[in-house]
């Protein structure tokens, strides 16, 4: 009755968090499954952040009862921003659910797991800490490549930006000890690790207070980047309000901290901008472009934008497209506003954008975005680009892939070149999402 089956959905930071799981509970015995059909617990990690996300959970669970009705012993849990949010009640909700732990709960999952075998209950642990870091706990890498790692460097998120339910899920913001993040990042190396990407909702924001004085963003990147020259570094996310040109001329003298930027711009109209409470206008996030460029002009700059926040006109939501338009970003993940229970917007703002506007004003940000990665990869075409490789394409055995140190992923015939090492590969050749290369020989 000990063997675990563990599902994650949302960003980075919950597959990091199902890795602390993991480890939690293997240290109790629990043996990890990678069939459903034999766990005995069934444990889903959430998100929360749009409605959708949700309801694939739910439709999820719906799926589930089959797996139930074969296995009568197999209990089901709640993990993360869904557990956070909607507590006990999402037991009412949804039957064939026996537990449900939030982020900062998952110390007392073996416990929890034991209560509701033997005693045959359910339960429900979500107290939100202002401490935990779980910095003593080595994740089980889990579906990993041998490649490359998340890192957690800090949890939790008090920007309260309008639309956003993270602050409520993840609690309040704190860091991690930077011995500990370092010791995971050399452990990681040692076995053989190319690359780790150290995750916070706001790394920028990352603080440690010591005897020494204080580390700051700039100053642990740098120590992560100290520990191999062959150790890639990256990281997310960035908010544009605290990115510091410090960071910046950091990452300008290491080579082997990546050169891409993850700054999530959710919208060009400074009215927009001051509704969501991103503390930052069009003008100041223009600056930070432009600072980026200036210490290092082959970064990549991606980003998350939201389209038809409360009440964002015709004109607003041209402004988005211009500011796309001026920053030509390499990626962008692009999303419909949702509403979100308990937000700022919620309880002071109006979902008056109607769906099939958000919809066709989503659509005409993805198309010109299309366009601008499709245009910035033609550039590439003729450059030639350090790759780390990661395995083999999905297309063909013939073909390996890998990214750059933009984050750019690279395509190539494999010859004798193995997964985990670095090549030199001229790009020939692209789509919007893809640089088609040729390996170098010399
Ligand atoms: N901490 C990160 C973002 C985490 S959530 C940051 O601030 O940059 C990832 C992205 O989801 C956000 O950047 C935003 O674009 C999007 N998002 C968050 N809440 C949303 C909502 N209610 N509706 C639509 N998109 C949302
Ligand atoms: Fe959400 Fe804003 Fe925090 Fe990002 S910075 S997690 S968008 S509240
Ligand atoms: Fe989702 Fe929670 Fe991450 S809401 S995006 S899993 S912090």
């Amino acid at each position: 009755m000990k063997n675990i089956y563990i599902e994650t959905y949302g960003c980075q930071m919950n597959f990091a968090d199902s890795e602390i799981v993991a480890s939690l509970l293997k240290k109790e015995g629990y043996e990890l499954v990678t069939e459903i059909a034999e766990a005995d617990y069934v444990l889903i990690n959430t998100c929360a952040i749009r409605d959708n996300a949700e309801q694939r959970i739910r439709k999820r669970l719906r799926e589930l009862r089959a797996q139930q009705a074969r296995h009568s012993q197999m209990r089901i849990g709640i993990l993360g921003c869904m557990a956070e949010r909607l507590q006990s009640q999402l037991m009412v909700e949804e039957e064939n659910v026996s537990f449900v732990v939030g982020p900062d709960a998952y110390r007392r999952l073996p416990e929890i797991l034991a209560r509701v075998r033997q005693l045959g209950v359910k339960a429900a642990e979500t107290e939100l800490s202002t401490t935990e870091t779980y910095d003593d706990i080595e994740p089980v890498r889990l579906g990993s490549n041998g490649i490359s790692a998340y890192i957690s460097i800090m949890r939790g998120c008090q920007n309260y930006c309008a639309y956003c339910v993270v602050p409520y899920t993840r609690g309040r913001e704190r860091s991690r000890d930077p011995e500990t993040i370092v010791a995971e990042a050399r452990s990681l190396c040692e076995q053989g690790y190319k690359e780790v990407t150290l995750l916070g909702q706001n790394v920028n924001s990352y603080r440690w207070k010591c005897d020494g004085g204080e580390v700051g963003f700039a100053e642990l990147m740098e120590r992560v980047a100290e520990i191999s020259p062959t150790m890639r570094v990256r990281f997310a996310t960035s908010h544009p309000k605290d990115l510091s040109d410090r960071l910046l001329e950091v990452m300008s003298r290491h080579d082997n901290i990546c050169k891409c930027i993850h700054l999530p711009v959710q919208s060009g109209s400074d009215r927009m901008l001051k509704l969501m409470n991103r503390h930052y206008d069009s003008a100041w996030y223009l600056d930070r472009i432009a600072a980026i460029r200036r210490y290092m002009p082959d970064c990549s700059i991606t980003t998350d934008v939201i389209a038809g926040f409360c009440t964002e006109t015709e004109e607003e939501h041209r402004m988005t497209l211009e500011m796309f338009s001026k920053v030509r970003y390499d990626y962008a993940y692009m999303f419909k506003f949702s509403m979100r229970p308990n937000t700022y917007a919620e309880k002071h703002l109006k979902d008056d954008v109607p769906d099939e506007v958000k919809t066709r004003r989503l659509e005409e940000i993805i198309a010109l975005q299309g366009q601008i990665a499709l245009e910035n990869n033609r550039r590439e075409v003729g450059k030639v680009y350090e790759v780390l490789v990661e395995g083999e394409s999905h297309r063909s055995k013939e073909r390996l892939f890998g990214r750059n140190s933009q984050n750019k992923v690279i395509v190539f015939d494999r010859h004798e070149v193995q997964p985990g090492m670095y090549v030199r590969v001229r790009v020939v050749d692209c789509t919007a999402a893809t640089l088609l290369g040729e390996l170098c020989t010399q």
